[in-house]
């Protein structure tokens, strides 16, 4: 472990930065929603919002959730006021839910893989409840859009680039303008990015806390509004721009070749949650499974990896009667392999790894 601990202000993880705003068209948007009709907006949660309100006024009122989900999906649903109730999901992921009558089901598909419960839910869907699909962890993989237009689709672009914002459902709508506080946060999270990229392309070495903790800072602001309340308006133009500027086909080759990468140098060190890589899957992370997942955790954030947790359980998840969902927000962990990596920094995660395991 030679490049490291404290030494260097090179990091892997964290939020994207960026080093330009890309500026030459490239069919992203396209590439994402591989031409279907839809609507852009604000971000993921405001895209379920979208759906969800539509179903409202159809009369369904409920929503069955998976018991192993992020927060902010909650958003949407207190938002609106639905009433919801959560189903098991297997160590798998694979999803177990029983709809109740006249109900929405949100499938989540987790980490790149399409969800094993996807083709039984959608041969159903528009029977006795509403099938909902959650593409934010697969919208780069081949088989997410299926070709039975009975459900609806949502997907977030920002865990997989530099997108800061960015939501898609499949209903063809005309939503607002963004709103003022919407392009201002826009522009600071954008600041943040391209701060941080001029921070990390310096390569003088030392590690500056005070430029750290300014962009943290305004990243950490501009999620807090996001939090505070759902904006399911259209996105800022230059949301759009970056969506579209983005060479999606190169972000999905090197995600696939660095969780390659790493798999070969600790596929046989820790228990990853696959052991191979379908052809379509766009992995988000190489995701493994630890009992002393927090040191590990921690000692990685030593040598400035910084591995995020899926997910920690909301508190409306009640995880003891999901006691699956209690074992994975425990034991999970998600290694970033994301394009801004190549082989030496997947070497780098392994090594350090192997320490801190
Ligand atoms: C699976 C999944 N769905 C939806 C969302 C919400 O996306 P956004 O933050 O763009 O609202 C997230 C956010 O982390 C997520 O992980």
């Amino acid at each position: 472990m030679e490049r490291l601990l404290y030494g260097t202000k090179n990091m892997i993880g964290g939020e994207f930065e960026l080093n330009s705003l890309p500026n030459i068209p490239n069919n992203g948007l396209n590439k994402l929603t591989k031409g279907k009709l839809g609507t852009w907006t604000t971000n993921g949660r405001s895209a379920l919002h979208l759906i969800l309100q539509k179903l409202k006024s159809q009369g369904i009122n409920h929503i069955h959730l998976p018991a192993f989900l992020c927060q902010s999906i909650l958003q949407p649903v207190i938002a609106l006021d639905l009433e919801y109730s959560f189903y098991p999901v297997t160590p798998d992921l694979e999803a177990l839910p029983d709809p109740p009558h006249n109900s929405a089901v949100l499938l989540i598909h987790y980490f790149g893989f399409i969800n094993n419960a996807a083709a039984a839910l959608r041969k159903n869907s528009g029977k006795n409840y509403q099938l909902i699909e959650d593409g934010s962890h697969v919208l780069l993989n081949e088989n997410f859009f299926h070709e039975s237009e009975k459900q609806y689709y949502f997907f977030s672009t920002r865990k997989h680039g530099p997108t800061a914002l960015g939501g898609w459902c499949n209903l063809d709508l005309d939503l607002d303008d963004p709103e003022k506080d919407i392009e201002v946060y826009t522009w600071k999270s954008l600041a943040a990015k391209i701060f941080k990229g001029m921070y990390l392309s310096k390569k003088d070495g030392e590690i500056d806390l005070a430029t750290e903790n300014f962009y943290l800072e305004l990243f950490r602001e501009s999620e807090e509004l996001l939090d505070s309340e759902i904006h399911p308006t259209k996105p800022p133009q230059i949301i759009v721009n970056i969506i579209n500027n983005i060479h999606w086909d190169d972000v999905s080759r090197k995600r696939r070749t660095n969780w390659q990468t790493l798999h070969e140098l600790i596929g046989d060190k820790v228990e990853s949650f696959s052991d191979h890589l379908p052809n379509e899957v766009v992995p988000l992370g190489y995701v493994i499974r630890l009992k002393n997942r927090d040191p590990v955790k921690e000692k990685l954030a030593g040598h400035r990896i910084y591995a995020p947790i899926h997910w920690p359980m909301p508190e409306e998840v009640d995880i003891k009667k999901f006691p699956d969902s209690k074992m994975m927000t425990d034991s999970l962990l998600t290694l970033p392999i994301d394009q801004r990596y190549g082989p030496d920094d997947m070497i780098y995660i392994a090594d350090a790894l192997k320490d801190a395991l």
